[in-house]
Formats: structure tokens, sequence, C-alpha cells
């Protein structure tokens, strides 16, 4: 069960309230200046029981906290008359419900102090996990339509399939299972929930070029773990992977014995074993390490390289040392790119551009 989890309750002292804002910085903080606003503000937030995102980008700041009422209230009295900003524009305020960075007292990016890239993806990530809720009551509604022309406005605004992959579906995944480990939903609205996005997912795909598909090299096994109900991320996987011109097959074996055939049979350069991206399964642990062990059997010469993910990694807690894989993917996103390398690394090739 995830550390953080709420649901919308009947009484307003178990809510959750989530508050996005953006300011103008009053003057322009240094990278000392921000490591010690976001330590302070981590230590406080810890206390509060609030966790949330900061961004600090070209004079401007942009923040998410979500958290009890009482808490945020309390916080937000001194956040809106700190001098360090001015211009403050609340741009959402409501009950969530579940947490989006319920593992970060403060998830916080300078973005003059990363690279461009990552401050790209940390107002994607601000910019779309805002949608997160709406998200949550279409797919509760089973309103298709609706969770379609949401994904298509976002991808007609520019945000590219990995972002809403990312920063949209997969968190709305999440917050599924935890409804549903609340009891605020059943069994059958998950996985009917789940498998709505994954057509929006695949919603989102970009076309690979000519370019890009002459680059495919590699072969890889996506597979859900043996008994795995939920395919979500190992659907998310295949569309990434194969845009990203690699050779892909899906399993949803129903035992190790039949991962371990299929694998002997086509013996892929990657094997993926994918837990529910929904719902973090602990009691798995044991099981996935079993059947990672004899995936590296099946492999034969023992250079397949082996990735996991589910929400179990995604929430940091199991880790690929604990299953015995290679890598833990804590995102669909990017994984072709780090299994790549992984491959390269077993097989000492020179890294390509
Ligand atoms: C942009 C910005 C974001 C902030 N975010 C937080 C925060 O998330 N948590 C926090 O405790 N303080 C945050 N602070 C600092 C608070 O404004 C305040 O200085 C701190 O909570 C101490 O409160 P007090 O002065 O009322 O004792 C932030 C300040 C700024 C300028």
């Amino acid at each position: 069960m995830p550390e953080q989890r709420e649901s919308v309750t009947t009484n307003p002292a178990d809510w959750t309230s989530s508050l996005s804002y953006q300011s103008r910085a009053t003057s322009k903080p240094t990278a000392a200046d921000m490591r010690e606003l976001s330590w302070k503000a981590r230590e406080r937030n810890r206390a509060l029981g609030v966790t949330g995102l900061l961004l600090y980008d070209k004079g401007r700041f942009f923040q998410t906290l979500e958290g009890p009422v009482e808490s945020l209230t309390t916080l937000w009295q001194s956040i809106r008359s700190d001098t360090r900003h001015t211009d403050i524009e609340i741009l959402s305020e409501h009950i969530i419900p579940a947490r989006l960075f319920g593992s970060w007292d403060l998830l916080s990016y300078d973005a003059e102090a990363i690279s461009a890239e990552a401050a790209r993806r940390a107002r994607a990530a601000h910019a779309l996990t805002r949608q997160v809720p709406d998200m949550i009551k279409l797919v509760l509604d089973g309103d298709d339509i609706g969770i379609n022309s949401l994904i298509a406005t976002l991808a007609e605004k520019g945000w590219d399939g990995d972002s809403i992959v990312t920063s949209l579906i997969e968190p709305t995944a999440r917050a599924l299972g935890d409804a549903w480990l609340s009891d605020d939903c059943s069994e059958f609205d998950l996985t009917i929930g789940l498998s709505m996005l994954q057509l929006a997912g695949h919603a989102v795909r970009h076309t690979p070029t000519p370019q890009e598909l002459r680059g495919r090299k590699y072969s890889i096994l996506l597979a859900t773990a043996p008994g795995e109900p939920h395919a979500l991320g190992t659907s998310l996987l295949a569309d990434l992977f194969t845009d990203a011109g690699w050779q892909v097959d899906m399993a949803f074996p129903d035992s190790d014995q039949a991962l371990v055939n299929q694998l002997a049979s086509q013996q892929p350069d990657a094997l993926d074993i994918g837990l529910s991206d929904a719902v973090p399964r602990r009691d798995t642990i044991a099981k996935l390490r079993e059947t990672i062990g004899k995936s590296r059997f099946a492999a034969a010469d023992q250079l397949t390289v082996i990735s996991v993910g589910g929400r179990l990694f995604a929430d940091a807690a199991a880790t690929a040392r604990n299953v015995g894989a290679d890598i833990a993917r804590e995102t669909a996103a990017g994984s072709s790119i780090r299994i790549a390398e992984l491959i390269r690394q077993k097989r000492q090739e020179p890294r390509s551009g």
C-alpha cells in the first residue's frame, strides 16, 4: 500500500486539497537561495503532511502543493505574504482524490541550474498533472469521448506523447489504483478505466519517420508478470518501443514456464516484465524475483537485459536489485533509450549517437 494514500471521504477533515499558482520572483534567486528555500520548505512540508512541486524558470515560480486542507491554508498564509515573489496568480485550487507528488515533500527544479530539457519536462509535468483529477473523473464516468478529446486537445497544444504518458496517463492509472485500494471504485471500474487509458495512450502515438525506422536494431519481449491482469504499462511500452524502431513482441503468460518457453524460442536482446501500473503489489516481489531468475537461465548467452516496471517501482517501493533485474522503469517514457544503453554496455558495444 502506498505511504500517502487519500480518498474523497464525507469528512472534510480527511480531504486532500491541491493548490497551484504561478508568481514572479522579486529578484533573481541564486542556486544557493533556491537550495535553501527548498530545504527549509521540505522540512516544513514534511511536518505539515504537504507534498508538491516547485519550479523556478526565467524569473517565474510555478508551484503545486497538496495536503490536508488545514495544513495548506496555514502554509498558504506564509507563501502568499513571502516578499521573495509577487504577482501571485492562483491557477487551480480543488479537492483531489489522490496525491500526484505523494513521494516528494517538495520536488524542486531550478530551471536555470538544470538543462533546458529537464525544465521542459518539469513544466510539462506541472501543466499535465493538473489535468489528472479531470481525467480520473472522465475515466470513472466511462466517458471515452471526453478522454480522447482531452488528450487530442493536449496533443494539439503541442504536448508530445512521452510527456502525456509520463505526466498524465501513468499518474491517472496510479490514482485509479489508489481509489480501488480505498474502495472508492470497484475492480471492474479499475479494469475498464485502465483499458480506456490504454486506448487513449495509443491515440498519442508518434509515427516514426523512415529515418527512425532505419535505426531498428534491437528486439524486446514485453511481458506482463505471470498472472498479472493489468496490461496498461506493457501496451504503452509496445507503442513507445515500436516508435523507437525496435522489434517488439508481447507476451501475457499465465506461468513462469510459459514465459521461459517464449523467451527461449525468441532470444530477444531485452525482456521487460511489467506489474500493474495502477496498484502497488508488494506481495509479488519474491515471486517476481523467481520469475526473473528462471528467465536469466532461459536466455542462452545471459546477455539479455531484463527490465521491470509497474506501480511498485514507480513509487520506489522496490528496486531493480530487489528483484534481480538490470533496470526498473519509473515510467514507460524514455525506457527504450535506457535499455538500449544497457544492451550496449553488456555487449561492450560503442555508444551510438
Ligand atoms: C515561491 C516560494 C515557494 C515556497 N514554497 C514553500 C513550501 O512549499 N513550503 C514551505 O514551508 N515554505 C515555502 N516557501 C517559504 C514560505 O513562504 C515561508 O517563508 C516559510 O514557510 C516560513 O514561514 P513563516 O515565515 O510564516 O515562518 C516558499 C517561498 C516561496 C517564495
